[in-house]
């Protein structure tokens, strides 16, 4: 029987009721974070009448200069992640450091890693934005966090999923049992379920990636980019090219029609040679988030799950998106490098 409309408040504990040992801590969690996120989109939608458009004067640890809603984002999580005693530590892509909970707050057996607002750039000219995150357990005895608990692969998501604050606000999000998608209600300020069990096409007819950077690539890179611009009908190509420049919509519009988004390996900057997408809080759940709709995501060579961060703000390259699609990347790449 079809949930469609179910609250998210009603499917999380509908998730919750197949883990006989859960303890509500997690359902207690991600319900906290979607308060964060109704904040963070009110703020949004709002932005061009209030003063929280444009830049805080700060740089961030990425060498990015803060736009004020990023800071907002950020501050708005923390703040209300920090008291709820189910974590043991948070990372933000806005904080340098292990975002540690204050002693004065119980602690708990989670650890949240975020991007509080992906697509900054993209905030001034009202194009989508988001929020991206994902959940590890504690992997540590006690309440010491080793950065083992934070430095973990892929693979050892609980759960993961974004906001997208867009034509309309959507949650979409896994705890490893099928990919669901819900869209605010705003009259009511409810999350109904309006995706379920979401399956990204095996192949599909849009590539997306920033070809500005074509004379940063390597060769092997342009000749991924030559494949899906040839044209050759009979094998469904030239496909359409789609860039916003906000990674969650991007990967949203990829999720939905299929295709393959790529943040490759570039020039541009040498402090950056892997590209600029962080491994702990963009790649990795959105890794997570493919696999369970049956599509891929590689940095070209490895699967993103199985890559171990050495560093909380690690970037990787980012191939993701319907399989047959990320595997015809990975053989031209494979036959490029010989
Ligand atoms: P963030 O705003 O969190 O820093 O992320 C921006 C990222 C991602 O959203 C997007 O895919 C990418 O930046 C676009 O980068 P380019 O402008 O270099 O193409
Ligand atoms: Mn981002
Ligand atoms: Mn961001």
């Amino acid at each position: 029987m079809s949930k469609f409309g179910m609250t998210v408040t009603e499917h999380l504990l509908s998730q919750q009721r197949l883990h006989p040992d859960a303890t509500g801590a997690f359902t207690v969690l991600l319900s906290e974070l979607i308060v964060a996120a109704k904040i963070i989109s009110k703020e949004a939608r709002k932005s061009g009448l209030t003063d929280i458009l444009g830049f805080t004067g700060d740089i961030n640890v990425q060498g990015e200069a803060v736009k004020k809603l990023d800071e907002f984002a950020n501050t708005s999580i923390i703040r209300r992640m920090s008291h709820l005693g189910q974590l043991c530590a948070m990372v933000s892509e806005e904080s340098a450091d292990i975002i540690e909970i204050p002693s004065k707050y119980q602690k708990g057996n989670y650890v949240l890693i975020f991007d509080p607002l992906d697509g900054s750039s993209n905030i001034d000219a009202n194009v989508n934005i988001g929020t991206i995150f994902s959940i590890y357990k504690k992997v540590t005895p006690g309440e010491q966090v080793a950065s083992v608990d934070v430095l973990q692969p892929g693979y050892r998501q609980v759960a993961a999923g974004y906001f997208l604050y867009g034509t309309s606000t959507m949650m979409v999000y896994t705890t490893g049992d099928g990919l669901h998608g819900f869209t605010l209600y705003p009259a009511v300020g409810e999350f109904l379920l309006s995706h379920e069990n979401i399956r990204i096409p095996e192949r599909g007819s849009i590539f997306s990636v920033n070809m500005g950077y074509t004379n940063y690539w390597d060769e092997n890179v342009k000749a991924v980019v030559d494949h899906f611009t040839k044209a050759d009908p009979e094998k469904g190509l030239p496909y359409s090219l789609r860039y916003i420049g906000s990674l969650v919509a991007d990967f949203h519009r990829t999720l939905l029609y299929g295709g393959i988004f790529m943040y490759p390996p570039d020039r541009k900057d040498p402090k950056k040679p892997h590209g600029k997408l962080r491994l702990t809080c963009e790649c990795a759940p959105l890794a997570m988030l493919v696999k369970q709709a049956g599509g891929m995501a590689t940095d070209g060579e490895r699967d993103i799950l199985e890559i171990e961060p050495g560093e909380i703000h690690q970037r990787v390259p980012l191939y993701i998106g319907s399989a047959k699609d990320v595997k015809t990347v990975m053989e031209i790449l494979k036959t490029e490098r010989k």
